[in-house]
């Protein structure tokens, strides 16, 4: 697989396949224009519930619903041709019991025409996988540091640090494999707990805070380029520094605006 031959869309099988190849690359995308841009560079696009944090402004992931997921994939399905969408199922919309996941699941993939759907949780989650896989929704797994928790648990903390919550990531990332998930997020944990999960799962890991033991990485569009600045996790690296280029832009035409600079002559429209 390539992220250069942009002539099929990437499928779960394929991207499957990329398991011990070339790294995976992955990045969240929320919108259309953002998506395009990305689609020709990308493996695989996240429309990640991240989005409640860097594009609504929430202090956590939880507050997203549904129809906000799927109003983002839909744009994000319809913006890109080349790599694989898969959209992250909210908090609340999958735990209560596999029958509502699977319908929820069921519902993303008809009204986003995404290619799967992701879910964050180990063990406690591989019957719900293992129904909405025997349904006919790809899944993508989601273990160790798992967001939609964090506020629960007190914050946002590193997993696997002591040889017990080790055992409980990798047993987790064992579960989701065998339940059928076709990939794996590992997030926020050390590099022999990435490395030991990469090494027994036969399905593609893609780290985030989890080292370079993965197949692939994802992270958060908006942390790449620069433009969600409330604060920055170690294992961001930033590539862009859009928010400066927006402030900057903003800058000058305020600056225009007020000394009559802007509108100017070739702005105008004449009578004919
Ligand atoms: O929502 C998201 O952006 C994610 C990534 C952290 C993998 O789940």
């Amino acid at each position: 697989m390539s992220a250069n031959d942009t002539t099929a869309r990437i499928d779960t099988e394929t991207f499957r396949a990329g398991k011990g190849g070339t790294p995976l690359v992955c990045l969240t995308a929320y919108t259309a224009p953002i998506a395009k841009l990305l689609d020709a560079h990308c493996d695989l696009l996240l429309v990640g519930d991240s989005l409640a944090m860097v594009v609504y402004g929430m202090t956590s992931t939880v507050g997203v619903d549904l129809d906000t997921m799927i109003r983002h994939g839909k744009a994000v399905t319809g913006a890109s041709k080349h790599a694989l969408v898969v959209v992250d199922m909210p908090a609340g919309s999958y735990e209560t019991s596999p029958e509502e996941a699977v319908a929820n699941a069921r519902r993303v993939i008809a009204e986003t025409g995404a290619g799967a759907i992701k879910l964050e949780g180990g063990t406690d989650m591989a019957a719900t996988i293992a129904a909405i896989v025997a349904a006919g929704v790809p899944v993508m797994g989601h273990v160790g540091l798992l967001p939609q928790r964090a506020e629960a648990e007190g914050g946002f903390r590193i997993k696997g640090r002591n040889d017990a919550e080790a055992r409980r990531v990798v047993d987790d990332a064992v579960a989701v494999a065998k339940a059928g998930a076709f990939s794996l997020v590992i997030e926020g944990t050390i590099e022999p707990v990435a490395r030991e999960i990469t090494e027994t799962v036969d399905i593609p890991t893609i780290g985030i805070g989890a080292s370079p033991a993965c197949d692939g990485q994802v992270l958060v569009i908006d942390d790449v380029i620069g433009l969600f600045t409330e604060f920055q996790p170690k294992f961001v690296k930033r590539y862009g520094d859009v928010a400066k280029a927006v402030s900057d832009a903003a800058h000058s035409y305020a600056d225009d605006v007020r000394s009559r600079r802007f509108p100017g002559k070739g702005h105008v429209y004449d009578a004919e």
